[in-house]
């Protein structure tokens, strides 16, 4: 440990493990530490044994729900979009040889209390129950328009240019309802608020566009999940970081973090200090450096069956938009299944999440709740949500932000590509590949 590395990174949860694991790419040199003696951090799966252990501490898991080893129980659950930036770095740095993906077999939304299919194209609007027969043809206008939108063509445009006209001048040229505003804004688009209706519709028109681009990659949802649950993620960026020279270390306490001139130099761990330019941790490492920003309500639920109305989807997303339940903040349902190899046989896992608003949150969940059916078994949790008081750049220590209630990787990879920028200075590019067989040396392909 007595050595000098260029990046030392703490806590092995998906943000920090994917920086690491470029960083390594490049061919920094570095070190990360792990307080756990396992790898995920707040982001970690659990098998049944671990799950009980965290919530249950007082009981065993139930026989009925078959063997441990059959359970990767996410405690954050995340979806990715097939065309979206976090797939792109998979494929950058190659870590898909470690993973197997499949798809989310469902994309839904809620709607004055039902819930249905996200339609995606002009086709899906017309046969979508969640409009009625006039609406119908208006969202299909509006499909048709961001699919045929050219920005280098002003025929395309209708008059609306998108780099200035904000959104809301988009709903109103095609007279879309505020329900329908809803799904596009927060289930297509991913919108975590009503904020994007004032600002330029080019994002927002970006979005669409992801989603459909992903929708057309493998049919029936745009989101991916690896096989095994996401706890494959950071220990397949971990393998990865170690082809490149990176050390990981679990179960190593940080004693304390050195400091000279107010500038990080180094980590003390029983009793060595490794030398560093720069540290990249998670919130929990940095209590005196991190301002609390909110909570997260998440219910972890086992289901003995799909979730209703879902056509029997093994895996699927369900975004319940804010204003639907007179909320501030959407409500999100990711469920797998053993599909993915994360529950027993016949068994699905549904995890409900959202910004907690009020003194009872496990309440606020009740309209996801109601969706699901019987529910077998459920785990309750509040955590705050953290995010650094300062980028970091005069101290040259990096903080991520805690895992908010989305059930998509969008935000985590804002993170990853804002605290990327804040430690090397340039913007993350992923195109191509870079490939490093075992003996030879790192190019990009
Ligand atoms: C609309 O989306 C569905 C499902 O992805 C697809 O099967 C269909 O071909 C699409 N239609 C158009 C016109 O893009």
């Amino acid at each position: 440990m007595d050595e000098s590395y260029d990046v030392i990174v703490l806590g092995t949860g998906l943000t920090e493990c994917i920086l690491s694991g470029l960083l390594s790419v490049e061919g920094k040199k570095v070190l990360h530490m792990d307080r756990n003696d396992y790898y995920g951090g707040e982001s970690a799966s659990l098998n049944l044994t671990q799950l009980y252990r965290k919530f249950r501490p007082d009981q065993q898991p139930p026989s009925q729900f078959g063997r441990d080893r059959d359970w990767n129980v996410d405690l954050i659950p995340k979806f990715a979009m097939a065309s979206g930036e976090f797939t792109n770095i998979l494929y950058h740095t190659d870590v898909t040889r470690y993973l197997e993906f499949r798809q989310i077999a469902g994309s839904y939304v809620y709607r004055d209390g039902r819930i249905s299919k996200v339609p995606s194209n002009q086709t899906e609007a017309v046969s979508s129950p969640l409009m009625g027969i006039f609406e119908k043809r208006r969202a299909k206008k509006f499909f048709e328009f961001v699919q045929g939108y050219d920005f280098n063509n002003p025929a395309t445009h209708q008059g609306l240019d998108l780099n200035t006209v904000p959104m809301t001048e988009v709903y109103k040229k095609f007279g879309l309802e505020p329900g329908t505003q809803d799904f596009v804004g927060h289930a297509l688009a991913l919108h975590l608020d009503d904020s994007y209706m004032t600002q330029p519709a080019k994002e927002t028109y970006e979005r669409i566009c992801l989603y459909m681009n992903s929708m057309a990659r493998y049919g029936k949802s745009p989101y991916i999940y690896p096989l095994y649950g996401l706890g494959e993620l950071p220990q397949g960026f971990a393998r990865l970081s170690a082809i490149y020279g990176g050390t990981y270390m679990l179960n190593k306490k940080v004693d304390e973090l050195v400091y000279e001139d107010g500038k990080i130099v180094g980590v003390k761990s029983e009793g060595e200090v490794a030398k560093t330019k720069a540290v990249i941790g998670d919130p929990s490492y940095f209590p005196d450096k991190v301002k609390k920003t909110g909570q997260v309500v998440r219910a972890i639920c086992i289901l003995n069956h799909p979730i209703p109305n879902t056509a029997d989807a093994d895996s699927i997303q369900i975004v319940i938009p804010q204003k639907q339940v007179n909320r501030g903040h959407d409500i999100y349902i990711a469920a797998v299944s053993y599909a993915h190899n994360v529950a027993a046989k016949d068994y699905w896992t549904a995890i409900v999440s959202t910004i907690v608003e009020t003194s009872d949150p496990e309440k606020e969940l009740q309209p996801a709740m109601a969706l699901l059916g019987p529910i077998a078994e459920k785990f309750i949790s509040v955590s705050d949500l953290y995010e650094p008081v300062a980028d970091g750049r005069a101290d040259g220590v990096y903080i991520t932000k805690s895992y908010d209630a989305t059930s998509h990787f969008e935000t985590t990879c804002q993170d990853v590509k804002d605290v990327y920028k804040r430690v090397t200075g340039n913007d993350l590019k992923v195109e191509g590949k870079v490939k490093k067989q075992e003996e030879g040396g790192a190019g990009a392909e």
